[in-house]
């Protein structure tokens, strides 16, 4: 049977803010160190930063790139990751059993953006595990405040003379979650964000300001979490984060496909609940969403290694260093239709994360960088999918799942970009049937089929790897076409697929 939509400008979902494309910069294993950060490397500039890894992170089209963490956040002293590097301090991170150095910090990190490009943005972390309201006013004074002040002038004498001009904060990590340093429940933690962000705000009261979510749905106290944390910081606050990560469990590849479901109800729940207590509080402000750590993970394996083989404080470790398939790759490229078909209220989120660290760029020490299958759908996403998500609402073949029911085959939204033009996102969750694709086109002035490129491969195991590094590429699909004011494709098994027109 043949999956169908109709488009049409007159229902739209909402426009793609930029921030939408953001990835996230962790101290955590290789991501820095070795990954964007080499000294020595044969590509790396004076500042150490590795030419080759900037060449794809600006081909991969990210925008807000949140740092330093992550768990590792929840430890994290700012103070010693600036300064002459010589004289900074090398720690104990708790989060991940490794010891920091501190050569590369937040002075560095603002020279990568730099590099990266104008559309790169800071996201900055504050620690509300073991600090609190006084270390992040400080932080913010440190990297905001234009001079004339001790913290300012100590910047300057740092050697940035410009302030950093960081918009968008994140107050704290994951903090609904047991593992993290300095753990705390809804209300400790709704109080204690509520008081950084005043406090913040008398700064500037121009900040944008994070609130913490839940650090996945299945948490036992998500949504009240949510509620709780936002009737004390409502009205001080801009954005609540959601974090999600998935992976197929005991073999059930069906489910895995269907990840988006889950994806999409969540971001649905997380809207409720913060609309619940907007009206509570007869607000007129809507709080957006964040959902600041998104991807396919294969946790369970990482917390069975870190069970059985507990590190021993070694410096950038190879951590989470998953090397993703095809089939990973269509799971994320859903994930990525989720994001853009609740783009009205999902107006931040970042892939976690950037290099090494289950990331889209992978990188040798001393060696080179290359691509992970998960590089395409999110370079061709930021690089199309932006202006207007049109509504898309499918009538497709669905499948049977474990974990969601009947799940449609068909996964779609499209973008209307300002010059007119559209893209369809589409993904085939059928792991062995083509699925026929018709979509009516109304009121839009579209005559041509630009390209239709799939990635997708007869080995759905299939991976880039050192040795072989374009085993995977999205390749072009013909046959596909525009007739009468229909489109007409049909989209192989197990595929992720872009299709253009204008
Ligand atoms: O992205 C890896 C880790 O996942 C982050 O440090 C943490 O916030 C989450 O649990």
């Amino acid at each position: 049977r043949t999956a169908r939509f109709t488009l049409d400008p007159a229902f739209t979902v909402g426009k793609v803010d930029p921030r939408l494309y953001g990835s996230f910069v962790e101290h955590l294993g290789r991501c820095v160190y070795t990954g964007i950060f080499e000294p020595g490397h044969p590509t790396a500039d004076e500042a150490g930063l590795r030419g080759d890894v900037l060449e794809l992170v600006k081909e991969l089209g990210v925008t807000a790139i949140r740092y330093p963490g992550g768990n590792f956040v929840s430890g994290y002293k700012w103070e010693d990751s600036v300064g002459p590097v010589d004289e900074r301090p090398r720690r104990l991170d708790l989060a991940w059993r490794s010891t920091e150095t501190n050569r590369f910090g937040l002075s560095e990190f603002i020279d990568f953006l730099k590099k990266v490009g104008p559309q790169a943005e800071p996201m900055m972390a504050v620690n509300l595990g073991t600090r609190g309201v006084t270390e992040a006013i400080e932080l913010q004074e440190y990297a905001n405040h234009p001079s004339g002040t001790a913290l300012s002038d100590l910047r300057a004498a740092h050697g940035d003379k410009d302030p950093y001009g960081i918009r968008l904060w994140c107050l704290g990590n994951e903090m609904d979650g047991p593992w993290q340093t300095g753990h705390k429940t809804a209300e400790e933690y709704g109080r204690l964000a509520a008081e950084t962000a005043r406090a913040m705000r008398q700064i500037d009261r121009d900040v944008e300001l994070v609130a913490c979510g839940s650090s996945g749905s299945g948490m036992d106290t998500f949504a009240e979490w949510e509620a709780t944390v936002l009737t004390e910081a409502y009205d001080v606050v801009d954005y609540i984060s959601l974090h999600a990560y998935y992976e197929p469990l005991d073999g059930d590849v069906d489910s895995f496909l269907a990840s988006a479901v889950d994806m999409e109800s969540f971001i649905e729940n997380v809207v409720a609940t913060c609309d619940h207590i907007g009206a509570k509080l007869k607000s007129k402000k809507k709080i957006n969403l964040s959902f600041d750590e998104w991807n396919v993970w294969y946790l369970s394996k990482t917390q069975e290694e870190a069970e059985s083989n507990p590190l021993d404080w070694p410096e950038a470790p190879r951590l989470l260093e998953d090397n993703y398939s095809v089939t990973d790759a269509v799971v994320f490229g859903s994930l990525l239709i989720a994001l853009l078909r609740h783009a009205d209220r999902v107006t931040v989120a970042c892939l976690a994360q950037l290099v090494n660290v289950i990331a889209p760029i992978m990188t040798e020490p001393g060696g080179a960088a290359w691509k992970q299958t998960t590089f395409f759908p999110f370079a061709e996403a930021s690089r199309y999918g932006r202006g207007e998500v049109l509504d898309v609402r499918v009538d497709s073949p669905t499948y049977e799942t474990k974990k969601y029911g009947e799940v449609p085959l068909l996964h779609a939204t499209a973008v209307r970009g300002e010059d007119g033009t559209v893209t369809v996102f589409a993904v085939n969750r059928s792991q062995d049937q083509e699925l026929p694709l018709e979509v009516a086109l109304h009121g839009l002035e579209l005559s041509e089929l630009t390209e239709h490129t799939a990635l997708s491969d007869a080995d759905p195991d299939a991976r880039n790897t050192l040795d072989d590094p374009e085993r995977v590429t999205p390749h072009r699909i013909s046959g596909s076409a525009l007739d009468g004011g229909t489109l007409k494709a049909v989209l192989e098994p197990l595929s992720w697929n872009v299709i253009r027109l204008s």
